[in-house]
């Protein structure tokens, strides 16, 4: 990336791209890289890269270095996106030193580089000749269907198996769902469809196959062509693997549309019960409880009961939320206090059940009991009970005593802290009358920092002076946990349904 950009290196700048090379390859024992050998030779490289070949070879001829495998791997890691340097090394080291033999690893090092820089032409020639060397392996197909497929060199794909092939490289159906696998991963889903389709007279498809592809194609939310590689798959008489069936429920589900991902849960209970297992119901239980089918959500709940299978905190944390949507608020505290051990799932469905029921009191309630009970909260069950408090706005009303906005302004001036209070007001207000809601995510990583935990303690003191207790300790108890650096570093990343409240 580096490189590309600049059009002039200087050694400077090469020592310093080299210095970070360096700390990941000292470990390395067997074969220490002079490193300024490296820099003298990458110099060269890269200020003789459009010379004549005589004179660039030369030039490295007269600089000393010892040519190893390892070398020319951090010659190739110096230029991670630039392909002429690293190949017209590669041709240097062809050339003069026959001894020198190249390795599967030297070539998919330099292939990647070249594939990075998409010198398309020149990545086919080096496949070409990594094949006829037959040093070409699983790796190797993995860097080039990368390359070419997000070049759109589809029938490049194609070929290329031919190609390997034809020079003694085995492929199955292994290989060829190891790459799909990977494709699909990479959102290459379409060119990976492609692929198997014009392979398949030589390797054909298996349930594996149609499972990446269509998990592909439900992750790219692309229902049509999901189903209808389903039906492909069904049309050739393969069971559909269990992870292929929760995706499509999965994204049936997103789109609201219940019916025909119920159909499939029914479906797997009559006809392939003892595949169906917990990560199943959890999936069906969440989306019931979401829409609050509880009376359906209960009978699957019941049947994993019968059937051994221990429910976990994620599906009984759906079902406390389920229940508080539809009101039954005893019967979710009795689930909640049958647990030994609740989780951070378990609490959150309870706070975000009351929250839903606007008993914002009663969720900052649930707060206290669950760090009392040890389970620390995290982003997420802040920027919660803030929203609950205050409203997805922030509380940008007319009365200053709950207004978002003045609070920690107030806040602030009244602790004499003027100067913080107009950085705040820079900082969070300047976002502009065009932000429609107030960002809590955003707003609390601004303040996690040294200047939140002080700002934090100040505001909850102001705002337990004014009355608003269950604020006061949300907003302390983030300052005091949340916001110094190193819990920063450790703090979970916030969970999917931050979105949904
Ligand atoms: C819920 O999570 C807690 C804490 O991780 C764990 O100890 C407990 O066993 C879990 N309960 C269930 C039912 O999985």
């Amino acid at each position: 990336m580096f490189l590309r950009r600049t059009t002039i290196l200087t050694a400077q700048l090469l020592r310093r791209l080299l210095t970070t090379t360096t700390t990941t390859t000292t470990t390395n024992p067997i074969s220490p890289v002079n490193q300024d050998h490296l820099l003298s030779v990458c110099t060269i490289l890269f200020q003789q890269q459009n010379s004549p070949e005589s004179r660039l070879h030369s030039k490295l001829t007269s600089t000393e270095f010892q040519l190893t495998h390892e070398f020319f791997l951090q010659v190739c890691n110096t230029f991670p996106y630039s392909w002429r340097p690293v190949y017209l090394f590669f041709l240097y080291t062809q050339k003069t030193n026959p001894t020198f033999t190249h390795t599967t690893v030297s070539f998919n090092k330099m292939l990647d580089v070249i594939g990075r820089s998409k010198n398309i032409d020149l990545f086919w020639n080096v496949l070409q000749d990594m094949s006829r060397r037959r040093v070409a392996n699983d790796k190797t197909l993995l860097i080039a269907l990368r390359t070419l497929g997000g070049a759109r060199e589809l029938k490049k794909c194609v070929e290329l198996f031919h190609l390997m092939s034809s020079n003694g490289f085995e492929y199955n159906v292994g290989t060829l769902n190891k790459v799909v696998e990977a494709m699909c991963e990479w959102k290459l889903v379409e060119e990976a469809k492609y692929l198997v389709l014009k392979l398949r007279e030589w390797v054909r498809p298996n349930e594996v196959t149609y499972k990446h592809l269509i998990r592909g194609y439900c992750d790219k939310g692309n229902l049509i062509e999901a189903s209808k590689i389903w039906n492909l798959m069904a049309d050739e008489g393969f069971k559909p693997d269990i992870d292929a069936v929760e995706k499509m429920m999965e994204i049936f589900f997103k789109r609201n549309e219940y019916g025909e991902a119920l159909k499939l849960f029914h479906t797997m209970r009559f006809k392939r019960m003892d595949e169906l297992g917990l990560s199943t119901y959890r999936l069906a239980i969440k989306w019931l409880c979401k829409k609050g089918m509880m009376s359906e959500a209960q009978e699957a709940y019941e049947e994993m009961h019968t059937r051994g299978i221990q429910i976990d905190n994620l599906t009984l944390g759906s079902v406390v939320y389920g229940l508080l949507t539809k009101r039954r608020v005893n019967e979710a505290y009795k689930i909640v206090n049958g647990i030994d051990v609740p989780d951070l799932s378990v609490y959150h469905g309870l706070i975000k059940g009351l929250l839903k029921l606007r008993r914002a009191s009663e969720a900052t309630e649930v707060f206290r009991e669950m760090i009392r009970r040890g389970c620390e909260p995290i982003m997420h069950t802040y920027v919660m009970l803030l929203q609950g408090h205050l409203g997805r706005r922030g509380r940008k009303g007319s009365d200053p005593l709950i207004n978002f906005d003045t609070i920690f302004v107030g806040g602030l001036v009244t602790a004499g802290k003027s100067k913080e209070a107009t950085k705040y007001v820079e900082r969070v207000m300047n976002r502009g009358l065009e932000v429609p809601r107030f960002d809590y995510n955003k707003f609390l990583h601004y303040f996690s920092n040294e200047e939140g935990v002080f700002m934090f303690e100040e505001v909850g003191k102001k705002l337990r002076e004014v009355g608003l207790v269950d604020l006061a300790d949300i907003l302390e108890r983030y300052g005091q946990k949340m916001a110094t650096r190193d819990r920063r570093r450790e703090r979970p990343p916030v969970t999917e349904d931050t979105n949904d409240l």
